[in-house]
């Protein structure tokens, strides 16, 4: 299995309706390609993980890239996996600009438990970061 990790920056008019729109694509078709992930959006930079089916997860981030609502896709980590890191779950996602700083620092580092140090870090230190 692939895991990858990458940043990018929303385009300006970018809105809760468009986050709302994207999981929803997501939720399905990673469902369907049994990719499991994690998407962090703050009204102005995504960070988001995915994993599974090496040809899974290339074609999805080949869509992705090319996808005019963010631009500026930065891969922060590529690496093979044995085993998932980010649970059965399709993709679990939020704003942080939605929710208190705390609640969301807490619920980022629920949701990376299982991931390795470095990939935990990441999401953990964007979420201490973003959310102050
Ligand atoms: C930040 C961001 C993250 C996305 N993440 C996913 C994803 O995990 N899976 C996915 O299928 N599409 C994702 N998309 C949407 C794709 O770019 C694309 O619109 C979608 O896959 C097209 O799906 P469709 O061919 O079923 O219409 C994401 C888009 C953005 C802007």
């Amino acid at each position: 299995m692939l895991q990858l990790v990458y940043i990018s920056t929303a385009v300006p008019s970018v809105g809760e309706n468009d986050l709302s729109k994207i999981l929803a694509r997501s939720r399905t078709n990673n469902r369907h390609d049994e990719l499991t992930g994690f998407l962090l959006f703050n009204g102005q930079r995504f960070l988001q993980a995915l994993e599974g089916p090496d040809a899974h997860v290339e074609s999805t981030i080949a869509r992705i890239a090319t996808d005019p609502r963010h631009r500026a896709l930065v891969t922060l980590s590529r690496r093979a996996i044995d085993a998932r890191e980010f649970g059965e779950w399709a993709m679990a996602s939020f704003g942080l600009r939605d929710r208190d700083g705390a609640a969301a620092i807490a619920r980022v580092d629920a949701l990376t438990t299982k991931a390795s140090p470095n990939v935990r870090a990441q999401f953990t230190s964007y979420a201490r970061l973003r959310a102050a």
